[in-house]
């Protein structure tokens, strides 16, 4: 078992950093991103969202390093290793429990999501062109209705990312953000600007820019709030795992400022991409989940170039799932290996297959399994409901009411090292501001707002 003074850490703060970005921008800022703002009035949506990034998401982001790096182990440890230096009961222990549990959840229908992303990314390659609408449609029909094919492209994504994370935090972790993310960032701004040539930018922009306060209502702040969870990696011990790895010394504040910005750019630019083409083709911003692989896969087929771009564009979302799926995957190796005692690399590959068992059940519930319903949810829509509806916003409350009101004033200060009014502020939104918010997504996704 390792103890807290002999714990390895991240080669520097920009490590760090770089590894929570890779971990925070995923799936979530690039396929969800895009289609939630585009059914849910654009600019309205994307205003919200900052805000809720800025007033909330920061400030827990900060909570969570925190705990990681007061308690130094893995999120079981790390919770209770704070509780107990403040005298708490080891009951908060729950915490870490609940977001390892969370986040073993997330990754099997995650997994299976980014094999979508595989397969299409395969396609693009060898040149597989979707020429017509009805030709785009069929062809998502085709691959959720092909088990094997689901399967195959999920069973390939959690092999790389178990295969990274078996490799250690430095050498697998570490190293794997530092080739992937510069990657990312720079394919994300090539395609940004190849959008801004063959595409409408300007529309885009507009759509997603133009201030319009009368398209703002409470559905919008709602998904806002929760999408500022999913796409900031929060409430799954995700940052208390990567939190667990920073150097003592490095500002928490300044460090998550930098997270969340990255996280919020990348998403900006990916929806300018998008949008600029959907605009140019005269297709629909709202058109849902379906977005990006319907609509996006119908533009490469008519634009100059559409094969590379397309290409592109698949590879980069394959680097920002696995980055995030790498996050998701270290949680519970982390516990297992130093809980149990089994090695990093059996750690990993147990984790691995028992989120990939699950997944492929997810896979199931698209095509054989499609009538199993439990409260009126197929078991891909039960699980993400479950983990992003209830565990995350469950499990930023409980980090929100002990790092403001739970943990000794002292051992917050001395971690997070803000001057005087900037502390309060913090603390201040911990006690009541995030806890309200997200009572308040709680009780709109379990219906209680009428
Ligand atoms: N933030 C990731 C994304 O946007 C998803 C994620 C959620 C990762 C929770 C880790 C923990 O895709």
């Amino acid at each position: 078992m390792t103890t807290s003074s002999e714990r390895i850490t991240w080669t520097n703060r920009w490590a760090f950093i770089l590894v929570t970005i890779g971990s925070s921008v995923g799936l979530g800022n690039i396929w969800r991103f895009p289609y939630i703002a585009g059914t849910q009035g654009g600019s309205a949506f994307v205003v919200v969202y900052l805000l809720c990034v800025l007033l909330v998401g920061i400030p827990l982001l900060m909570a969570e390093t925190m705990i990681g790096r007061r308690g130094r182990g893995n999120p079981v440890v790390a919770v209770l290793k704070t509780a107990n230096e403040s005298g708490c009961s080891r009951w908060w222990g729950a915490l870490g429990w609940m977001g390892m549990i969370g986040a073993l959840v997330i990754l099997s229908y995650y997994s299976v999501v980014a094999g979508w992303i595989v397969d299409y990314f395969w396609k693009m390659l060898i040149g597989v062109s979707f020429e017509s609408r009805e030709a785009a449609e069929a062809g998502f029909a085709a691959l959720q209705a092909n088990p094997v094919e689901l399967i195959l492209c999920h069973s390939i994504f959690m092999a790389l990312t178990v295969g990274v994370v078996a490799r250690g935090v430095v050498s697998g972790i570490e190293r794997a953000n530092k080739i992937m993310m510069p990657a990312l960032f720079l394919i994300l701004l090539l395609l940004t600007l190849w959008g801004g040539v063959a595409g409408d930018m300007k529309q885009a922009a507009h759509f997603m820019f133009a201030f319009r306060p009368e398209a703002i209502n409470r559905e919008v702040v709602l998904s806002a709030l929760g999408h500022a969870f999913f796409s900031l990696s929060l409430g799954m011990g995700v940052i208390i795992a990567y939190g667990s790895y920073f150097k003592q010394g490095s500002s928490i504040a300044n460090a998550s400022v930098w997270v969340a910005a990255a996280g919020v750019l990348v998403g900006l630019l990916a929806g300018l991409a998008i949008f600029s083409l959907t605009f140019a083709y005269g297709l629909e911003p709202a058109s849902g989940p379906g977005l990006i692989l319907q609509t996006l896969p119908l533009t490469f087929a008519h634009m100059p170039g559409g094969q590379i771009f397309g290409t592109l564009f698949f590879l980069l979302v394959v680097f920002a799932a696995w980055t995030s799926a790498i996050s998701l995957l270290e949680p519970f190796t982390s516990w297992l290996n130093e809980r149990v005692g089994l090695t990093r690399r059996m750690s990993a590959l147990s984790v691995g297959l028992f989120s990939w068992l699950l997944g492929v059940g997810v896979c199931f519930s698209f095509n054989i399994w499609s009538d199993y319903r439990w409260f009126g949810k197929n078991l891909f829509e039960l699980l993400d409901y479950w983990s992003t509806c209830i565990a995350m916003p469950l499990n930023g409350l409980v980090v929100a009411i002990f790092v403001g009101w739970a943990i000794k004033r002292h051992v917050a200060r001395e971690e997070i090292a803000l001057a005087g009014r900037m502390f309060t502020l913090w603390q201040g939104i911990l006690r009541y501001l995030a806890p309200l918010a997200i009572l308040l997504i709680f009780a709109h996704s379990l219906g209680l707002l009428a």
